[in-house]
């Protein structure tokens, strides 16, 4: 069943949980989501960037998720997102496909930037009844980030100007930077909580950590308890469906031609990543 991401996070804040929020490039990782979410009973989020809607087909990548969650969950509750929309016109896109919550990342622009840009888009989207989160501070890609001695102060959210971002703005959600990072970054800080008490205390929206794929056990207990009502995954299915792929290739003496039955096999693999982040989120037996 789809539902509005707002309710999702703000359900999950409420209670004291988080969901996922899982990126789908394909058709086996959108049916690994939806049916990881049935079989938890959890709430999940599904979501896309302009990448993937670049290689499937904005319009097309929407529907199969949203045909995916009407027809194999039909009783959990279930978002669709635009992740890391880096522009007014890649949200317009978004909208009028008819996705009802949308990220607008301007993380990588000047503050004075990122604010003026999100209360355009969050102007735009709540006349049309559309969820927006914003980015602020910067959680960074490999390819962005020093290996060594990195200046994670550079990165990081500043909880004053989150303040009056969320209050300038009217953002429903925050992704914040604490020393996060995207991809599987060797070993990040010690996350800085206390900044991100601080962050949870000046704005009273659900905060979304971006970078969590290798983020589990005690870390993720800590990060909810301050307020993370939502935590992205994309790396950690990829290379579950890839690292199965691969292996189901070495391992066979004839390999198969059944496409279906080598990507299905991934799709599985795919499912129980989602299945265990969700354990860890707290999300699972709450829909
Ligand atoms: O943060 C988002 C993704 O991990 C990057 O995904 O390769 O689809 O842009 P992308
Ligand atoms: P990972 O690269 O840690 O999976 O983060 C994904 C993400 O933040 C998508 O927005
Ligand atoms: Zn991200």
């Amino acid at each position: 069943m789809i539902v509005s991401v707002k309710e999702i996070l703000n359900n999950a804040k409420q209670n004291g949980y988080a969901v996922g929020a899982f990126n789908t490039v394909n058709l086996e990782t959108t049916r690994a989501i939806v049916e990881a979410a049935k079989e938890m009973r959890s709430p999940v989020i599904v979501q896309m960037t302009e990448k993937t809607m670049e290689y499937g087909g904005g319009r097309g990548m929407f529907h199969l998720v949203k045909n995916d969650a009407e027809f194999y969950s039909p009783e959990i509750p279930i978002g669709i997102h635009l992740d890391h929309g880096k522009s007014f016109e890649i949200i317009q896109r978004a909208v009028a496909i008819g996705f009802t919550s949308v990220m607008y990342d301007g993380s990588r622009k000047k503050y004075e930037d990122n604010l003026e840009i999100t209360k355009k888009v969050v102007d735009f989207c709540h006349d049309k009844g559309v969820d927006v989160q914003a980015e602020l501070g910067s959680v960074p890609y490999l390819g962005e980030i020093e290996m060594e001695d990195v200046d994670w102060g550079k990165y990081m959210t500043d909880p004053g100007q989150a303040e009056a971002f969320v209050k300038n703005t009217g953002v429903d959600a925050l992704a914040v930077a604490i020393g996060n990072a995207h991809d599987f970054f060797k070993e990040k800080m010690a996350p800085d909580f206390d900044r991100l008490e601080m962050i949870n205390k000046n704005v009273n929206i659900p905060l979304v950590l971006h970078g969590a794929s290798d983020w589990e056990n005690g870390r993720v207990t800590e990060a909810i308890q301050r307020g993370i009502a939502c935590f992205n995954v994309d790396t950690a299915t990829r290379l579950a469906f890839i690292n199965n792929l691969i292996n189901s290739v070495r391992n066979q003496g004839n390999v198969s031609f059944d496409v279906r039955k080598l990507l299905g096999e991934a799709r599985e693999a795919v499912k129980d990543t989602v299945k265990r982040k969700m354990k860890f989120f707290g999300s699972d037996g709450k829909a």
